[in-house]
This record gives structure tokens, sequence and C-alpha cells, in this order.
């Protein structure tokens, strides 16, 4: 059948959208499938998707319009089936208040936060203890993210990332080592564990920086791989998410880890971290592709 191929799109992700699409387009038209690309920054966008025939999507934005339940509501109004999450799941993925709610409501690990919605919640945030991380509620790619270990480099943190979004949160800083969990149908894959010589992992250790390392496999003994594992996969369940995805977790010394957030859409550059993790698993980029093709839903 014929295949749209989503991505670019108007969020701050767009640059790393545009390289994850053509990445899926290019592994799509060598599977010989008919998949055609679209732009939703292009005005004729919703008339393309309309009349164009589609026998299903497949969804490679990122942020918001595209990973957070919009663009999967539309499609379900058009009749197209999509790839990755329904509405519920992606619009609570791309949200880190709710998501954090949702996991510390069935006691499942996440660092303290508070939600900064105004300068009056400055305080609250402080009384967590610094350092603190400061996030935007949803954004992605690590975008308008900050380290905090002071009252004024809080509120310059807060007004820094109150630009990408109304609500932002402050949350105990996590020393790590980071990990991430790829998901693929109802199965995690291999972890990897990150290593930056950045402060975090930033957008520029994500998407830049040549002293980023990557391990897959990612060294933990394999009981404490697939317990980690389980975790990312009910917590990505108990948020509705469904078809494919990635789970980010930091680890302490003891080997415990705390939920980050998860993401519908996740990068599919030929180095990001899903297509690392398939590899190791045994899939290539064409293949991994394939499988999330056939996630497809309603
Ligand atoms: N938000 C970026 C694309 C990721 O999670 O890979
Ligand atoms: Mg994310």
């Amino acid at each position: 059948g014929k295949v749209a191929v989503l991505f670019g799109g108007r969020s701050a992700e767009r640059a790393i959208s545009l390289k994850s699409g053509q990445a899926v387009l290019t592994a799509l038209q060598t599977l010989a499938v008919d998949a055609h690309a679209l732009d939703p920054a292009d005005a004729d966008f919703f008339a393309q998707l309309q009349t164009g025939q589609f026998d299903r999507a497949f969804i490679v934005l990122h942020g918001r319009g595209g990973e957070d339940g919009v663009m999967q509501g539309m499609l379900e109004q058009l009749g197209i089936p999509y790839t990755g999450a329904g509405v519920l799941g992606s619009a609570l993925g791309m949200d880190k208040v709710r998501s954090k709610l949702i996991w510390q409501g069935v006691g499942l690990p996440t660092a303290g936060f508070v939600t900064l919605r105004g300068e009056a919640d400055l305080t609250a945030a402080a009384a967590l203890g610094f350092p603190l991380m400061i996030k935007p509620a949803r954004e992605g790619s690590s975008i308008g993210m900050a380290r905090a270990e002071t009252v004024a480099e809080l509120t310059a943190a807060w007004q820094a990332a109150a630009q990408y979004d109304a609500e932002v949160i402050a949350e105990r800083w996590l020393p790590g080592p980071e990990y991430t969990c790829a998901i693929l149908g109802e199965q995690a894959l291999p972890l990897i564990r990150l290593e930056t010589d950045h402060v975090f992992y930033d957008y520029d250790a994500k998407y830049h920086a040549t002293t980023t390392r990557y391990h897959c496999p990612c060294g933990l003994t394999a009981a404490v791989e697939r317990e980690i594992q389980a975790l990312c996969l009910r917590a990505f369940h108990l948020l509705g998410a469904s078809g494919w995805g990635r789970v980010d977790v930091m680890l302490d010394a003891a080997g415990q880890a705390t939920l980050l957030e998860i993401n519908t859409v996740p990068g599919m550059t030929d180095h990001s971290l899903v297509p690392m993790a398939a590899r190791v698993h045994g899939l290539s980029f064409e293949e991994l592709v394939a499988a999330i093709l056939t996630t497809s839903q309603p």
C-alpha cells in the first residue's frame, strides 16, 4: 500500500525530524514500499494527506504537533492508520508533568519535582535542594534544559525553559549514568549506556559532540538489565503508549533505576539510539523500519 512518511513539522525539533524522516523514507524506498514524504509545515499538507489515498502513515515527527497526539487524532479522523502510540499515549508521553504524576501514583521510581507555572513556584523548587534539573514540560532533545545550582541559576533556567512551554519542571538532580531502553512492539531491546563529558546528555552531546560514547551491550548483568527493561516496559504501557518508542532512565551506583521520560517518536537517524539497540538485537535499520510499519494502528 501507499505510505505517507510524516516528517519536518513546526516544533523546536524540526531539524532532527528532517534527519529521522529522511532516513526512514530512504529505508522504506529501499524496501520497495510506495513511500511519500509529507511535511506538516507545508501549506497544502492537509490537502495532500486527505486526497493522497494513503493506506497508512509513518510518523517521524518529534515534539509538539506531531508526537503529542495532535497528528494522531487528525489521522484517526481521516481514517488513516499510523505508527506508534495513539492519542492518549502520545499526549501523556510528551508531557513530563503528567508522566511523572502517573508513575508516582503507582509507586514507580521518578525524581522528586515541582511544577513551575510562575515565579511563586520557585521557592518550592529551591526547597527540593540543589542541584536541580530544569526542563520544559513538553519538549524533546534536551531543548530548553539546564542544571541549576543556586536560586539565581534556577530563576534564569526557569525563564529560559518557559520560552518553550508555560509549564516547566524542576527535578532533583540525578548524577546518572543515563541508560535508554528502546521498545519495539511488546519487546524491550538491549539497553544502551550513555557516556558524556558534558554536564548532562544535552542537545550538543546528542547530535554534535564527538566525545559522546554509547555502550551496547551496556555492561550490566543480565539480571539487572532484564529488571530495568521490565520497569521501562511497564512505565511505557502505564502512559498508554504502544507500538514502538524509547524510555530514558538514570541509574545510581547501586543499580537502582529512576525513570526520566518516554519518547513515543524517538530519533531515527542512522546514528540514533533505537536503531543502535535494534542492530545489537540483530535488526538492520531497514528491518527496524519494516517492523515499526507493521505496528501501525488502529
Ligand atoms: N526527542 C528525540 C528525537 C529523541 O528522543 O530521540
Ligand atoms: Mg524526549
